[in-house]
């Protein structure tokens, strides 16, 4: 009796276009928790820990990550260049969102509300507008440009990577149920 084969890893563009619906879901729950913030004042701050896991986890931890180390630099091999081509902007968007993910937890351990409801739309404007631009700029650019293998690489790739993280346990996490992670 032989083993069944192995099924085939999901495409990587569809696995990080799965991931920014995830991303888009939690943002917008957080920006439902900034107008209850600035209406009724009550700073949940089980909430606002949740989301900076999340931040730390899911998206820098795992997602940047597979974008970072592996599909970007796949795409600089198919020609991309490194300093100045959408990679080099991207990666930049990742090291300023980390920047307004720092302020957001800054105001929030200040307790500060009229400064976490700021820090938090600069935040979400900020992920907003980059999930976007690799949906619609990248991530057709690298259907284009990568070869069947390459993307077949990538796939085992990100199973590999996500197997050495601990994402398993931000997605028992009630912002992930939210979002339906
Ligand atoms: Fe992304």
């Amino acid at each position: 009796m032989t083993a069944a084969p192995e099924p085939p890893a999901a495409d990587p563009i569809t696995v990080l276009l799965g991931e920014h619906r995830t991303i888009l879901q939690v943002l917008d729950e957080v920006d439902r928790e900034s107008r209850r913030l600035e209406t009724d004042g009550v700073l949940r701050e089980a909430f606002w820990h949740d989301l900076l896991q999340f931040a730390d986890v899911f998206d820098a931890g795992v997602h940047h990550k597979k974008e970072e180390a592996l599909l970007f630099p796949a795409l600089e091999r198919a020609g991309l260049s490194a300093s100045s081509g959408p990679t080099a902007v991207l990666r930049d968007e990742h090291g300023r969102i980390q920047f307004a993910r720092d302020r957001l937890a800054s105001a929030l351990q200040a307790r500060d509300r009229l400064r976490l409801v700021t820090t938090v739309a600069s935040y979400v404007d900020r992920v907003r507008s980059h999930v976007l631009k690799e949906n619609q700029i990248l991530f057709p650019l690298a259907r284009r440009l990568l070869a069947r293998d390459e993307l077949d690489g990538l796939a085992q790739a990100f199973l590999a990577l996500r197997a050495s993280t601990d994402v398993g346990l931000w997605l028992a996490h009630p912002l992930a149920f939210e979002a339906g992670a």
